[in-house]
């Protein structure tokens, strides 16, 4: 058996309501193309998943990353759901699909996607991370936990087997550009980058030589796909996907969840222009409502068996993250409070849309000058 690739393509094809949910008969029509794959060979196993509004198909295959039959059934997928979510006049349908036609691949075509392929080994645990309102830097902060955070992953500072370090290939997505830093040694460098979250996003995350692992086989990638910039204007939030492998030698399940315990403050949230936490919910709470949040992030656990999805296990579903829920809670509490005022509201610069430049048109005439 060659490599096995994990591909997980997302699109928001139509909220229900609003920017809420998913309605489950776009999951349905997905899962009945999805199905036809399978039977076909094209791919092996999938789950199909949601988060928030956004419709999540988790697929297994040996036809390695990019493969043009996975991502045109990906697509067909996704078009079979617009089409359900355009009967039903869904919020938005259709709204990550940016082009009427496939050529070869969902990448700048509006779906995020995140693929690994590598050797399966005897036991393979992967999570499945998917959020909602937020943006592919949203990812930063819980990687560098997870890979290069002694106080979060113990396994850094006491197993044998992680403590040389990770790899992390930052791509700067305005430049489109990347870089591959190596921690601990580039552990500052790689913090001046992808503290600019909105700016430095983590793409991959490489063993380094001399690990069980092929240094070139990724063990951790995000989907980095920016819709504004690829549609010219405002068509909703990024929100990312990701997927990690654990164990043996990568930091453990509970290491790789650890990140997660602290909601950090991410852009999105309201409107795809407001900073609020990043909750960890399970799947039957990814319902984005308080003010169409606030932003969300759950976790789907798999073991892969020969190329097989054996799960999903609903990671966040958990008492464990309880203290966190209530922690994310306060905080957008605290956040709402200031209303239309940074650092809830975004920055000019950062914020999806805007009625300034109208404001200030109308106001021109009645500025004066001051000393
Ligand atoms: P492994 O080295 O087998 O991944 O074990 C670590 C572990 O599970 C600690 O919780
Ligand atoms: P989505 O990007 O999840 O569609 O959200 C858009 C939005 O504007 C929420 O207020
Ligand atoms: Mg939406
Ligand atoms: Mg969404």
């Amino acid at each position: 058996m060659g490599k096995v690739t994990v591909s997980l393509i997302k699109a928001d094809v139509g909220g229900y309501p609003g920017h809420v949910a998913v309605h489950r008969e776009l999951k349905s029509e997905a899962e009945r193309v999805l199905s036809e794959g399978k039977e076909t060979g094209v791919i092996v196993d999938f789950h199909v998943l949601s988060a928030g509004d956004d419709l999540e198909l988790v697929m297994s295959h040996y036809r390695g990353v990019d493969s043009e039959e996975v991502h045109r059934l990906a697509w067909s997928a996704f078009e079979a759901a617009t089409a359900r979510a355009k009967e039903l006049k869904l919020y938005g349908a259709g709204q990550d699909l940016l082009s009427d036609a496939f050529s070869g691949n969902v990448r700048g075509m509006g779906p995020g996607v995140a693929e690994l392929e590598f050797k399966e080994r005897k036991s393979e645990p992967l999570v499945a991370f998917m959020m909602d309102k937020t943006e592919p830097g949203a990812f930063n902060l819980p990687m560098f936990k997870i890979f290069a955070d002694p106080f979060n992953t113990a396994g850094l500072v006491i197993d044998p087997a992680l403590h040389g370090g990770f790899r992390f290939e930052v791509w700067d997505i305005m430049e489109h550009r990347r870089v591959i830093l190596s921690t601990p040694e580039e552990m500052y460098d790689l913090l001046a980058l992808i503290g600019a979250k909105s700016r430095y996003v983590i793409k991959r995350v490489y063993p380094k030589e001399g690990h069980k692992i092929d240094s070139d086989e990724a063990v951790a990638v995000v989907s980095t796909e920016k819709l504004y910039q690829i549609a010219g204007e405002y068509v909703g939030k990024d929100d990312p996907v990701a997927l990690v492998r654990s164990q043996s030698g990568l930091p453990a399940l509970g290491e790789v969840l650890e990140a997660f315990a602290f909601p950090h403050l991410v852009s999105g949230w309201m409107r795809g222009s407001h900073n609020g936490p990043v909750m960890p919910v399970s799947f039957k709470d990814a319902r984005c409502t308080r003010f169409d949040g606030p932003p969300r992030v759950v976790a789907a656990g798999f073991q892969l068996s020969n190329g097989r999805l054996v799960g999903p296990v609903d990671l966040f579903d958990d008492p464990g993250f309880d203290y966190t829920r209530r922690k994310a809670l306060e905080v957008a509490e605290y956040m709402r409070r200031h209303g239309p005022f940074e650092p809830h509201r975004l920055p000019l610069e950062d914020m999806e849309y805007t009625t300034l430049p109208n404001v200030l048109k109308r106001l021109e005439e009645r500025f004066e000058r001051v000393e």
